[in-house]
């Protein structure tokens, strides 16, 4: 089929005027952009992928996308909101297995698009080994994703999620993340070990790959050389992935520049390891995320 008239056949089925258009990525991959009156932004049908989202009152974008990302079929894009999903870092028990499950690199079916008080509204859908999967992404002044997953087997099923949010940054060195991760127990991935709740802020001086573990309904992560914070509410999670790679390992990772550490960190709304869900057949958990700026810091730049 000729990919033009799919093209045209998905903005005549679930285009909104100017508001939402899809085109397609010069290497081939559906892309959906976003333009109203409240917000720029953009996702593509790989992965359900939101690669960027800016409100109109902001000059910077919310969401960091590496310059060396690749669009390329089957591969997934550094950046964005990458959905990390049956499973997270390796497979328990087959590592020949890709990195975070296969929801990042599938090709999601979009369900229902719609403007609703000026905000647009998309669900996409993907169903793979049992799991029905529906994700909504909803555009406006705040961003807000929610990933449904019902059990549609007949026996429980087990996964983890992360919803693996790159957010853009003015400096790494001057961030801090402030709000009820101070109160949660934590597991360093780098050391392997188990920490108690640190009851302060957390700041980036390395690598740094943690599992947050506990309720953590309100993050704010304190922006100074952007003069702004981003605050990020969350449901049906009771883990939180702290994620930035520092000097040694963006030099290794071959789809992120060397120096673009210093402008992003991931917070990771979450169920994995010993949060992770278990489902009875037709049963549903969703795991949501809404992000919101504010041009307002309770901290200085050092
Ligand atoms: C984080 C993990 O969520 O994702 C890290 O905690 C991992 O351990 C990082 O390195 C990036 O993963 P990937 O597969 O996108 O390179």
């Amino acid at each position: 089929m000729d990919i033009d008239l799919d093209i045209d056949g998905l903005n005549r089925k679930y285009g909104l005027e100017n508001d939402l258009v899809f085109d397609l990525h010069p290497n081939g991959l559906v892309r959906a952009n976003v333009q109203t009156n409240q917000c720029a932004g953009e996702f593509f049908l790989q992965g359900a992928h939101v690669t960027r989202y800016q409100p109109a009152s902001q000059t910077h974008p919310v969401l960091f996308m590496s310059q060396q990302a690749l669009y390329i079929p089957g591969k997934a894009l550094r950046g964005g909101i990458p959905i990390c999903f049956p499973w997270f870092n390796s497979h328990p028990s087959d590592p020949s297995l890709p990195a975070h499950g296969w929801a990042r690199t599938s090709v999601w079916n979009l369900v229902q698009t719609q403007k609703v008080d000026g905000q647009i509204e998309v669900a996409l859908g993907l169903a793979k080994d049992g799991f029905d999967l529906i994700y909504r992404i909803s555009m406006g002044e705040t961003l807000k994703v929610a990933l449904e997953v019902r059990n549609a087997a007949d026996v429980p099923l087990d996964y983890e999620i992360a919803l693996h949010t790159y957010l853009s940054l003015g400096s790494i060195e001057n961030v801090s993340i402030a709000g009820d991760l101070e109160n949660c127990e934590h597991y360093d991935q780098l050391t392997q070990k188990l920490h108690e709740p640190e009851k302060q802020r957390i700041r980036f001086v390395q690598e740094t790959d943690r599992i947050y573990y506990g309720q953590a309904s309100r993050i704010v992560l304190d922006d100074p050389a952007w003069q702004r914070s981003i605050q990020i509410d969350s449901l049906g999670s009771q883990a939180t992935v702290v994620w930035n790679p520092w000097i040694d390992k963006s030099k290794r990772m071959a789809d992120f520049g060397d120096l673009e550490y210093l402008q992003m960190c991931c917070i990771e709304t979450a169920n994995v390891r010993q949060k992770s869900v278990r489902l009875a057949p037709g049963q549903t958990h969703t795991t949501t995320a809404e992000f919101q700026v504010q041009n307002t810091v309770t901290t200085n730049i050092r």
